[in-house]
């Protein structure tokens, strides 16, 4: 079997790799010549761990290349992955722009049967607007190529990207017809081996059933969040709160840890785009609308605290930061709670020093020369007034509190995961502040 793959970010790269992980033939498409030449040397321009290895292997027995030749890259494939951007417009709804180009392209280049699948995340009802753009292209043409669509939305979560690929929950096709299913199910055959299930339905329900679970899993963190913020007012510990509904099997014990809100390139649009969905029906989701608010309020959290405890005016204090991309593993800092973050303190006046394990060099687009960067987690902390955990990367589980003692201006910790014991932190004679818990 041959695939095509249009986009190379995130999605885009995870796909192709993993699919000729499996011995199918890839082709992965991307306008950006730099990128494209980057990849064929096997360069990998994010931070997912796996992936470089394994696109080295594939690159080496030959079954994945790129092109910048969307004609080129899609003869002879059975099935084109449409995997490109689709950025939040101003109105906070997916611009389409990207996705329906490609498939316009598509249309003007195919010349045999294919599956045409919307792999990136999109509002209800764009499969259907990719088949008529294709369609379109093909009467141009004046051509009568049969072709069918298919919506096949992506669950992986960056930094185990490879992982969620090869052993995935489940599999979510939407389909039209027989032919179709045929196709998708020989190409998700070796990744059934766990025996999770291949979920085939309409297209609109599949479309659908992307946004539904970002959005549950947004809804269940700005939950937990608005809990642990209770918690803190009336003297509960949100950690045992946690334990004590998540071992109820129907909540369950996972997404539900609170933190500096939830941040990233997915659920803050995703969750928009949802309502924006919603509102153009004449339904308003009420919910999500409370569960962005939350998500807004949350991120301020820490920094209110701070003010508490420091005031207002931070002219002349410094604080170090932990952790800037928006989670551990990746390096990518769209919609990072530490934007939000730095920003307060710097509009206070305050200076900061910052230290990620991979997102550095990323910050620094948003970041620029506002803040210094620290060569590492000690290195942030030197003559500071606090320490701030943004970003709970592992290596900050267990620092040598007897060195940060020494070299902090004062011992104040405010821990925006709760990564820390309160009471250790009270034996070790720092003020410790964290989310839903005790000061
Ligand atoms: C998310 C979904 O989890 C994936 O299934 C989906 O495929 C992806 O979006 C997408 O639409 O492409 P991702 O954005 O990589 O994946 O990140 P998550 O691991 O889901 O974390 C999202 C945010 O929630 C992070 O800011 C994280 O810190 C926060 N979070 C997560 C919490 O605050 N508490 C939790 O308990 C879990």
């Amino acid at each position: 079997m041959k695939i095509t793959v249009v986009g190379t970010g995130y999605v885009g790269l995870v796909t192709g790799t993993c699919f000729a992980e499996t011995g199918i033939d890839v082709t992965c498409v991307d306008i950006d010549k730099k990128k494209v030449q980057m990849l064929l040397n096997g360069e990998v321009p994010i931070y997912e761990p796996g992936l470089d290895n394994l696109l080295a292997r594939n690159l080496e027995k030959g079954r994945i290349t790129f092109t910048t030749s969307l004609a080129k890259g899609i003869q002879g494939s059975d099935a084109v992955f449409i995997a490109v951007g689709t950025p939040p417009d101003e109105d906070g709804s997916a611009d389409l722009k990207y996705v329906l180009g490609v498939a316009r392209e598509i249309g003007q280049h195919m010349d045999d049967y294919k599956v045409i699948i919307t792999k990136s995340t999109v509002p209800v009802g764009t499969s259907f607007k990719v088949k008529k753009a294709v369609q379109e292209e093909l009467d141009k043409r004046k051509v009568d190529i049969p072709f069918d669509v298919a919506s096949n939305p992506e669950f992986l979560k960056e930094g185990s990207a490879v992982d969620d690929f090869l052993k995935p929950d489940r599999i979510v096709v939407g389909i039209e017809n027989d032919r179709a299913q045929k196709t998708m199910k020989r190409l998700y055959k070796p990744f059934l081996m766990n025996g999770h299930p291949l979920l085939f339905m309409d297209i609109f329900s599949s479309e659908m059933t992307k946004y539904a679970a970002n959005s549950m899993l947004a809804t269940k963190i700005s939950f937990m969040n608005d809990i642990a913020n209770l918690c803190e007012l009336v003297g509960a510990n949100v950690d045992l709160v946690r334990k004590g509904i998540g071992s109820d099997a129907r909540i369950g014990n996972k997404f539900i840890y609170p933190g500096t809100g939830y941040g990233g390139s997915c659920f803050p649009k995703d969750v928009q785009a949802l309502i924006r969905t919603a509102d153009e029906h004449g339904h308003s989701l009420e919910v999500l609308k409370a569960v962005e608010n939350v998500n807004y309020r949350q991120k301020s959290k820490l920094v209110e605290k701070i003010k508490g405890h420091l005031g207002t005016n931070l002219n002349g204090k410094q604080f170090g930061i932990w952790g800037l991309s928006f989670k551990p593993k990746t390096d990518d800092m769209r919609e990072a709670p530490s934007l939000v973050i730095i920003e307060q303190l710097k509009a206070m006046g305050a200076q900061v020093r910052v230290y990620d394990p991979v997102a550095m060099e990323e910050a620094k687009h948003s970041l620029g020369e506002t803040v210094v960067y620290a060569k590492d987690e000690y290195d942030a902390c030197i003559e500071v007034d606090a320490l701030i955990l943004v970003t709970e990367w592992s290596e900050f589980r267990m620092p040598n509190f007897r060195i940060l003692e020494k070299i902090m201006n004062q011992k104040l910790i405010f821990d925006g995961r709760n990564v820390y014991d309160p009471e250790e932190m009270r034996e070790l004679g720092f003020q410790y502040y964290s989310i839903g818990r005790e000061t």
